[in-house]
């Protein structure tokens, strides 16, 4: 077991019967809900559970994990998603998948968000992994130009096999590299005002969680 499965399957077992779940996005996410579907599937588990991204929706639904639509959500109990970076007040970076507005949304409405990552993302200071922006279509340009020249780092819209990335949302991404995040707080506020973005992956104070796994299959936990 790799510590991406191994964060995984620890995550799971908060999962309660009778729990709406938030079911996060990428390599790590995966192995949480691989675990939620055997334990369905063996334990009989009785649990709704609403998918952070497609890609997600669609493992879940493969191994029956009884899916809800957001209308039908009104409270969530526990989101189990990965990280891209986690540094030690448990900020984050997510959106490398492309999944950031929805796993927002999810972490926002969940009682408690559970990181899971391997020991690879456990990182003093944010930002050596370049920081998604979901920006909308229209005037994407125009956004883009701003945010260069208001940072003055490196930074270009997603690409995807030779075109522009589309998230789940029908938007694009910027991804920017920032190198260090000193003043996360000051970043998201900034970046949540400006008119042409939707969201961005840094997630502050938001996780009270972090499950990182090591290569040997061991785990530790992080609470605040
Ligand atoms: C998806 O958009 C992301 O936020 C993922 O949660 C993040 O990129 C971690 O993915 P991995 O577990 O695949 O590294």
């Amino acid at each position: 077991m790799n510590g991406k499965q191994a964060a995984g399957y620890r995550a799971v077992e908060w999962v309660e019967p009778g729990m709406t779940v938030g079911l996060g996005t990428g390599s790590t996410a995966y192995w949480a809900i691989q675990r939620i579907g055997e334990r369905v599937k063996q334990e009989g588990l009785e649990i709704r559970a609403i998918a952070t991204s497609k890609a997600s929706e669609k493992l879940a639904k493969e191994l029956n994990i009884p899916l809800y639509e957001a209308a039908d959500i009104p409270h969530i109990d526990l989101t189990i998603d990965g990280a891209d970076e986690v540094n030690p007040q448990m900020d984050l970076i997510k959106g490398g998948g492309g999944a950031l507005l929805r796993e927002k949304m999810v972490a926002l409405k969940s009682d408690k968000l559970i990181v899971v990552a391997d020991s690879s993302k456990d990182v003093n200071v944010l930002g050596t992994f370049k920081l998604p922006i979901e920006v909308v279509p229209f005037a994407s340009e125009w956004t883009l130009d701003l945010l260069r020249r208001r940072y003055e780092v490196p930074m270009d819209f997603r690409q995807n096999e030779g075109s522009i990335y589309i998230t789940d949302n029908g938007n694009y991404i910027i991804d920017a590299a920032f190198g260090r995040i000193e003043e996360t707080g000051k970043l998201a506020d900034e970046l949540k005002a400006t008119t042409g973005v939707v969201d961005h992956g840094l997630f502050v104070g938001i996780a009270k969680t972090v499950v990182l796994g090591n290569e040997d299959g061991t785990v530790s936990v992080r609470t605040k």
